[in-house]
């Protein structure tokens, strides 16, 4: 008998086979208990040693040589049966929905972002608190007794049921439920929780009953608050300096501290930043953020309140006025996304108009990171 041609029969056939199913009737037919190969191995009982001596090992060599062939051909057949299925089933995840519109990143998503970025780099967390608030929260704790006028300043969304019959703040915790007005209260929630020294931002929504072109019920603010020991008015000058020199992206913004009045600040101050105006081609003047609003062809605008932290502020924070000292400050979100990206309306932040939101909007893949500048290019920027 020819091993040899036997064999080379056999490998022909499995390098010839073109799908698993095949291959596998091909090792059954070979190697299988009633096999050709396995038959052959049974004859080699019957032989005389001498025979055996001879023929043994041709024998083996043909089982070997099918049985490897038998394998490299299965793993090549389920090799390209993977290739094939990953060919099929590719999915793209950088392609846009199909038959969706394009999704992009709110301005003030993308500015909120910005903003943690720009004071994780300074070693301040990102704090929250609810937007149901409650009066002693929102007022109370923030030094605005019942009677204070600024609450009549801050046109409070009060919930129905919790009326001035219920009584006014009685303690922590205490008073009518409302829609906060301002991000400060998550002031008081992060001293009662973290104690200090504290470092905070607490971006977030917040409520008034206000409407027109430049207000709406519903915006954005970020608080800031640092409270440790020895903090005075240099470090809250420097630490807004640094933040808008970042977030606009300009080192030559100047900043105005101007004396003002909140009741959780003593002393409080009113900034403003300084702005060239610059006649377009159009022949309209904007005004670019950058220079010292006094000098010719430059202006102030008033950008956000701030001061010290009140000692009765700290106090209701449950910390002694006399060993922590802070400042605190607050600006409107949408009103930096609109000096920083150049929108002029705000209702149009809130309409969820899908062209303001193609024309405005950030791409998913623009991450502000401080190495790769915080800035981003708007989704029609970069398209
Ligand atoms: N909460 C104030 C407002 O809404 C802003 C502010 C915050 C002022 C912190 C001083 C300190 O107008």
């Amino acid at each position: 008998m020819d091993y040899a041609a036997t064999g080379e029969q056999a490998l022909a056939r499995i390098a010839q086979a073109s799908e698993l199913d095949a291959l596998e009737q091909l090792r059954v037919e070979f190697m299988g208990k009633q096999g050709s190969v396995s038959g052959l191995l049974k004859t080699l009982g019957a032989m005389s040693a001498d025979e055996r001596l001879s023929v043994g090992p041709q024998i083996h060599a043909l089982r070997e040589s099918v049985s490897a062939a038998l394998a490299a051909r299965k793993a090549a057949l389920e090799d390209a049966e993977l290739s094939e299925q990953l060919a099929r089933e590719r999915v793209d995840l950088t392609l846009p929905a199909p038959g969706a519109p394009r999704g992009s990143i709110h301005p003030v998503s993308q500015v909120m972002d910005e903003l943690a970025e720009i004071f994780a780099d300074l070693g301040f967390a990102v704090a929250t608190g609810p937007e149901i608030e409650d009066d002693w929260h929102n007022f109370t704790a923030l030094n605005i007794p019942e009677s204070h006028p600024a609450r009549a300043m801050h046109d409070t969304f009060y919930f129905p049921g919790s009326d001035a019959a219920q009584g006014g703040t009685t303690g922590p915790n205490s008073g009518r439920m409302l829609l906060r007005t301002h991000t400060s209260p998550v002031q008081i929630r992060s001293m009662l929780a973290h104690g200090a020294p504290l470092r905070i931002i607490a971006p977030g929504r917040v409520y008034r009953s206000d409407s027109d072109a430049t207000h709406t019920p519903m915006f954005h603010q970020v608080e800031g608050l640092v409270i440790d020991r020895g903090i005075h008015l240099g470090h809250l000058k420097w630490t807004l300096e640094t933040f808008l020199k970042a977030f606009f992206e300009r080192e030559d913004i100047v900043l105005r501290l101007r004396p003002s009045y909140f009741p959780f600040t003593e002393p409080s101050v009113e900034v403003d930043i300084g702005f060239e105006l610059v006649g377009g081609a159009d022949g309209k003047e904007r005004r670019v953020l950058g220079g010292n609003g006094d000098a010719p062809g430059h202006g102030w605008m008033e950008l956000l309140g701030s001061g010290m932290v009140n000692r009765k502020v700290i106090e209701a924070g449950g910390l002694d006025p006399d060993e922590w000292q802070g400042f605190a400050f607050g600006v409107g979100v949408d009103r930096l996304a609109m000096l920083k990206y150049g929108m002029d309306d705000l209702r149009a932040f809130f309409d969820g108009d899908v062209r303001w939101l193609q024309h405005y909007g950030f791409s998913p893949f623009d991450v502000p990171t401080l190495s790769a500048g915080v800035g981003a290019q708007s989704s029609r920027g970069a398209a």
